[in-house]
């Protein structure tokens, strides 16, 4: 399980300790042109909805958990991607605050009912079917921040949600190298 291994794919980086889990280039300032209401309540969305920040993180955090035993190299960089969706998360609270927003923990502004809930969370009980959950989950993320960044008429946003959809994309990747040693060596491999 700790076995020394190459990676079968050069990008997004090196296994271990040294695999990127962010895309390259400084985010943007956090800032927005005006406040906008629309955008704040779409960015609740992203916040607190089943498929959003707070659920990437619980469910990155649960993984880490339960395979840390089992595969701690795995273990590690889903803390680290965590890490980084807690930074998203952060980023998207100031966000709606800048717009107008109440960033509560909820999908939908003044709906206690649209409250985040820990049964949003995919708990996959083997590895690969965890993997394969993540890669769904942050494809859609990606394609989320990459078309409300099309959509706003606000180039500050619009840039902030475009570093988003990068930072997923790294981990769309990271989650498919593992993946894909998973798949052709098995866990013996890894
Ligand atoms: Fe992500």
């Amino acid at each position: 399980m700790n076995t020394p291994h190459t990676p079968h794919t050069p990008s997004p980086g090196s296994a271990g300790k040294g695999l990127t889990v962010t895309s390259p280039g400084n985010y943007p300032p956090i800032e927005v042109e005006r406040p906008h209401l629309p955008y704040a309540r779409m960015l609740m969305g992203d916040l607190a909805s089943s498929r959003s920040e707070m659920t990437a993180i619980n469910q990155y955090l649960y993984q880490d958990w339960v395979v840390s035993a089992q595969d701690a190299e795995f273990a590690r960089v889903l803390r680290r991607i965590a890490q980084v969706e807690m930074r998203h998360l952060d980023i998207l609270g100031r966000l709606i605050v800048l717009l107008g927003g109440d960033p509560r923990c909820q999908a939908l502004p003044g709906n206690r009912r649209s409250a985040w809930s820990g049964s949003f969370v995919e708990y996959a009980g083997a590895i690969p079917a965890m993997l394969q959950s993540d890669i769904r989950s942050e494809q859609f993320a990606r394609n989320t921040y990459l078309s409300q960044a099309n959509q706003v008429q606000d180039a500050k946003l619009s840039a902030v949600l475009r570093k988003l959809a990068a930072d997923e994309d790294v981990h769309v990747n990271v989650f498919r190298h593992f993946l894909d040693q998973y798949q052709q060596e098995g866990p013996q491999g890894r």
